[in-house]
């Protein structure tokens, strides 16, 4: 998750950059850099890894006296996270830095590399930095150049601009990535949230999707596509901690809420118009691979056990999971036309890292699917596919877990096409779901309002049960998990279809079993499971598109059209049905007790 710094004024500016981009480090980040320009002069630092890498390089540098400038942490999507990748991108005199994505940033750059401009980085936000140089150098306006720049660009933006041929401006504009000004007398500050310029700024101004403008002399010029725009500002709040909740109560509520948005970013220059392209994979990767193995811990693990089920039958390749502490001790039997996969949220748990050295010793090719670049796991592997969640603060995973179930899905297509297992017309069916599945991750007031009041009939009892077949089993587990997790009350995952081969022993009305029912999937054999515990007396929360007579709570669902769709809203429920639960009860949800974020222990 990038994040962006601007000021301009008097002030000391490479103090004001660094611990800006600071503020955003919670965000998540593989490189940062800044640019200053003062009397005329550039400066430019970047570096990779932690921020103090950068802290590092500029040591010797301060800036005085008035002047323009930017600075940026990077989240890798387009291009590895390099130094000559890292921003702000430089052009022969201008410097800019970026969130989000030019859609149509290749094409823009064919043009401009036709016309004889290097580029230096992978990135697409080093086309507005040559754009805009080459409308300057048409022009000699700096203004109308970066106006002319604005208009060519497609998709999400945030995006800062600063350049020697007007030393005294800062040029911005939004679209679709969050972008805002902060005031204090004549100074002027932007950042990508309001957490770096608390405390320096006492009012903001929320900048809206296609605006655009400069500031210079203190002032700020705002423009839309209807012209120039008066706007009003509003006093800054002064509470750090609220602000990097972003308004939420905890940073787990805010991970379940970003997940529509992350997919986007899981999903983008992977998911084409008729295929799946996963620029980091080699093309020889599935050479010889007959069978695939995964290995993972907890919430990956359940990822994990979904991806078998798509394996499986969208891919036709064999498909086993196993839990990495297990394996380790089991001696397994490794073939080599095995590829050996490990999932992994932070890419330093201890079991599933011993595991992929097992598998790397028996010679077996192997890839990781992970949300940390750089990762012990990530370099361990012959491959890497990165999740782009964004950092995850909250100690129960809940975006993680739903990039990794997405990269899984990602995955099986892309083993479908190169082992050509799967119809053109089943490929386009499962391309047409996956672009929905933002939509289906979308938290609505109505659903929230309802799991908030449902909760508190939900406090007491002897247990749970999740309960879901096929594709809807690891999502049991997981929900059951999400819920012992932060509320500390006892919760299984179990397939509805095994729950008379003992389990349905402990029904009673106290006895709580959330029914995952999807249409799509198998409807009527987990409803008559259902029916089953509904007969003896077991309180039953249904979650389902279908109508539920015998439920004694019901959550009706939208998509009842694909697997997929089904799961990923189902997935939001259950997180939000234990957020709040546990919130009841007075629990820490960011920090459950007795657990940690990373285990790097056996
Ligand atoms: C549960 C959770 C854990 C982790 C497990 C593996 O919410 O987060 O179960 O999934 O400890 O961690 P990673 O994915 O970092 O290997």
């Amino acid at each position: 998750m990038c994040g962006i710094v601007g000021y301009i004024g008097q002030k000391e500016k490479k103090e004001i950059l660094l611990d800006g981009l600071q503020e955003l480090e919670y965000r998540g980040y593989d490189s940062a850099g800044i640019a200053v320009i003062e009397n005329k002069h550039l400066k430019n630092f970047k570096a990779v890894g932690r921020l103090q890498n950068l802290r590092d390089k500029t040591d010797s540098y301060t800036s005085s006296g008035f002047g323009v400038s930017i600075g940026h942490t990077r989240w890798a999507t387009h291009g590895k996270p390099t130094e000559l990748n890292a921003h702000p991108h430089r052009g022969e005199y201008s410097f800019v830095v970026h969130n989000g994505i030019i859609e149509n940033y290749q094409e823009l750059k064919t043009e401009l590399q036709k016309e004889g401009v290097k580029f230096l980085s992978q990135t697409d936000t080093e086309t507005i930095v040559h754009l805009f140089e080459k409308n300057y150098n048409a022009t000699s306006n700096a203004w109308e150049s970066f106006s002319k720049t604005i208009e060519k660009l497609e998709g999400a933006y945030a995006t800062l601009l600063i350049t020697e041929a007007e030393a005294e401006t800062i040029f911005f504009a939004k679209n679709g990535s969050p972008m805002l000004i902060g005031f204090n007398g004549d100074d002027v500050y932007f950042a990508s949230s309001d957490t770096p310029i608390i405390g320096k700024a006492t009012e903001v101004y929320y900048l809206e999707d296609g605006e655009y403008g400069y500031t210079k002399d203190g002032k700020v010029m705002l423009f839309n596509a209807d012209g120039e725009k008066s706007f009003t500002k509003q006093t800054l709040a002064t509470d750090k901690a609220m602000a990097q909740k972003d308004g939420y109560r905890f940073f787990m509520e805010k991970e379940i809420y970003e997940q529509t948005q992350v997919m986007n970013d899981t999903m983008m220059g992977r998911v084409l118009e008729s295929k799946i392209d996963f620029e980091e994979l080699d093309a020889n990767l599935l050479e010889n691979i007959s069978n695939i193995k995964i290995c993972a811990c907890g919430t990956s693990y359940h990822s994990a056990l979904t991806g078998s089920y798509l394996l499986e039958r969208i891919a036709k390749i064999p498909c086993q999971v196993e839990i990495a502490s297990e394996f380790r001790y089991k001696e397994p039997l490794l073939r080599d036309d095995t590829l050996f996969i490990t999932i992994s949220q932070s890419g330093e748990t201890a079991d599933t890292l011993e595991a992929l050295k097992m598998a790397n010793r028996a010679g077996l090719k192997s890839l990781s699917i992970c949300n940390v670049d750089n990762s012990s796991i990530v370099r361990e592997s012959d491959a890497a596919i990165l999740t782009r969640a964004g950092i995850e603060k909250g100690v129960a995973s809940t975006k993680a877990f739903a990039t990794q179930t997405m990269v899984l899905w990602m995955l099986t297509l892309y083993v479908a096409q190169v082992k050509k297992t799967i119809t053109p017309e089943l490929l386009k069916e499962e391309l047409d779901a996956m672009r929905h599945t933002p939509k289906a991750l979308l938290v609505t007031d109505k659903l929230h309002t309802k799991l908030n009041r449902l909760s508190k009939r939900y406090l007491h009892g002897h247990g749970f049960f999740f309960i879901g077949r096929d594709l809807f089993f690891p999502l049991a587990l997981e929900g059951a998990l999400k819920l012992k997790e932060i509320s500390y009350l006892h919760a299984e995952g179990y397939p509805s279809g095994e729950m008379k081969h003992g389990p349905i022993a402990l029904a009673d009305s106290e006895l709580f079993t959330v029914a995952l029912m999807p249409k799509s999937l198998h409807y009527e054999k987990i409803k008559s499971n259902v029916e089953e515990l509904s007969a003896r007396d077991a309180t039953i929360l249904a979650i389902s598109p279908e109508p539920f007579e015998l439920a004694d709570d019901f959550i009706q669902t939208i998509y009842g059209t694909h697997p997929m769709l089904e799961f990923f809203e189902m997935m939001v429920v259950t997180q939000i049905l234990a957020l709040e639960i546990s919130i009841r009860l007075g629990n820490d949800v960011d920090m459950p007790r007795n657990l940690a974020k990373s285990v790097t222990v056996e």
